[in-house]
């Protein structure tokens, strides 16, 4: 897998609001990241591409990638622009997703998960998730939880798969359209049974994607 994972910084604040923009309502209230980010209570990854066959913006004309532009060159960037996403020009890792995890009591809270749009359905949901549960094993918590849209079919199949359980709705949880929101919890993840299934999964995850540098 051509992703890894790790903390987020300040440089990562831009194309993590892109992806936060791209992926949830306009009547969702973003996350103030700069605060956030030096909060102890609070951790954010971020997966990024290591393979990225980007040109170095240094060499991409300002005016390339254009809509007028329809040189070669031109199309060419903006085919690599819709793949890796982002406006470019800040430099840095290009990143293809990040989670929002708040530590509340014994718990790890998700605030946010999101993968940019094109790059979808390769793992890099699972790859933010297994990196969660890992720091609330670092942080010596005992459950992962979140709140989802009850319309969210893809997002809690996800969950699912990582032993979340449904333990609640919020009724009219979300401000946009007042849909209801599911509370899923995982078992207390230092029971046998949990660490055995995320073990197992981890071991599957990397079995089918290879690889992968996590560091939380
Ligand atoms: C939810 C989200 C983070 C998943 O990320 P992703 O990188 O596409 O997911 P992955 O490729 O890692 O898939 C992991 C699992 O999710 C589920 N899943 C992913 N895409 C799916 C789809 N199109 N249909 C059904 N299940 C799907 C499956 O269980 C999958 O495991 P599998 O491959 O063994 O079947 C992504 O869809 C997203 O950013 N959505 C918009 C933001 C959002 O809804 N966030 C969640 C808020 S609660």
């Amino acid at each position: 897998m051509d992703v890894a994972l790790r903390r987020m910084r300040p440089e990562d604040i831009s194309q993590v609001i892109e992806i936060e923009h791209e992926a949830f309502s306009p009547g969702w209230v973003g996350t103030q990241f700069r605060r956030e980010l030096s909060s102890r209570r609070c951790r954010f990854l971020v997966a990024y591409l290591t393979d990225e066959d980007d040109a170095p913006e240094s060499y991409v004309p300002a005016e390339a990638g254009s809509p007028g532009d329809s040189s070669m060159w031109g199309r060419m960037v903006r085919g690599v622009r819709s793949v890796f996403g982002g406006s470019g020009g800040e430099g840095g890792d290009r990143l293809a997703g990040y989670v929002g995890i708040w530590f509340q009591g014994d718990q790890a809270h998700i605030t946010e998960i999101a993968v940019r749009e094109s790059l979808r359905g390769r793992g890099i949901g699972e790859l933010l998730l297994i990196g969660t549960v890992r720091a609330a094993y670092e942080q010596g918590l005992e459950e992962v939880t979140l709140e989802a849209r009850v319309s969210n079919f893809i997002a809690q199949r996800l969950y699912d798969k990582y032993g979340f359980n449904e333990v609640g709705i919020r009724k009219n949880y979300y401000a946009d359209n007042r849909e209801d929101a599911v509370i899923m919890t995982t078992d207390r993840i230092h029971t046998g049974a949990y660490r055995e299934k995320f073990s197992g999964l981890q071991e599957r995850f990397f079995e089918r994607y290879g690889e992968v540098s996590i560091e939380i």
